[in-house]
């Protein structure tokens, strides 16, 4: 499946802000979760509607609502939850998993150390969330174990792209759909993305 990049000139800048190594604590959570608001637009852009009529002050109303199929947002732990809360905000009523991995920082593999997903998961759209596609190991992960627990409609969106993650989750998973803000230039010896905006996780929560 194509990669696609939501650049709408509101997320450019918000990212803008959210990469400077300046932006604080607080103020980078916020930009993360209104970046992924943003993105939502796109990712839910497929939701199926059904017709309905309403009764408007004037007349009755033939409107679209969403049609009833169930939603999962599913966060990588840790910095996945800032994105969990930015689409939370426009479907309160979709369920939430948690998938706990964490990168190796000498063999830069993800170490899976948590995952507790909605019993149904195998039938709802499945939002897999993480900030940082670098080499891609810990989302290539991520979808692996949602599609153990029965997971067959699964979109990946993350905030920033490395090419070389791109493609390995690519390789992994062909049919997956995967929605950025920015496909940034490459990885560094460290696995950072590069330019990226340093570890996702730290920043979010003050951490080091
Ligand atoms: C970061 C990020 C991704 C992962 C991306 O998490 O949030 O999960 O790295 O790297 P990859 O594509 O090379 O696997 P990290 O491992 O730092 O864990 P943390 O969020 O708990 O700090
Ligand atoms: N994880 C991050 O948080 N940032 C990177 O650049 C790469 C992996």
């Amino acid at each position: 499946m194509p990669v696609t990049v939501v650049d709408h000139p509101l997320i450019q800048h918000k990212l803008s802000v959210l990469r400077d190594r300046d932006t604080n604590v607080r103020d980078f959570r916020a930009l993360a979760t209104e970046i992924t608001m943003l993105m939502a637009f796109e990712a839910l852009r497929d939701l199926p509607l059904e017709d309905a009529v309403v009764q408007t002050p004037v007349a009755p109303a033939h409107v679209k609502r969403l049609a009833g199929k169930k939603l999962a947002l599913v966060g990588i732990l840790r910095a996945g939850l800032v994105m969990v809360d930015g689409i939370l905000g426009l479907v309160p009523n979709a369920r939430v998993g948690h998938i706990g991995l964490y990168r190796d920082p000498a063999t830069l593999k993800p170490v899976e150390y948590y995952t507790k997903l909605p019993s149904d998961i195998a039938e709802r759209h499945v939002f897999l969330l993480d900030p940082m596609l670098a080499t891609g190991g810990s989302a290539a992960k991520a979808v692996t174990v949602l599609q153990e627990h029965g997971a067959s409609s699964i979109k990946l969106l993350c905030i920033i792209g490395a090419p070389e993650g791109i493609e390995v989750v690519q390789t992994a998973h062909p049919d997956l759909d995967i929605i950025l803000a920015a496909r940034d230039e490459r990885l560094d010896e460290h696995g950072y993305i590069v330019p990226g905006l340093g570890d996702a996780g730290d920043r979010i929560y003050g951490t080091r």
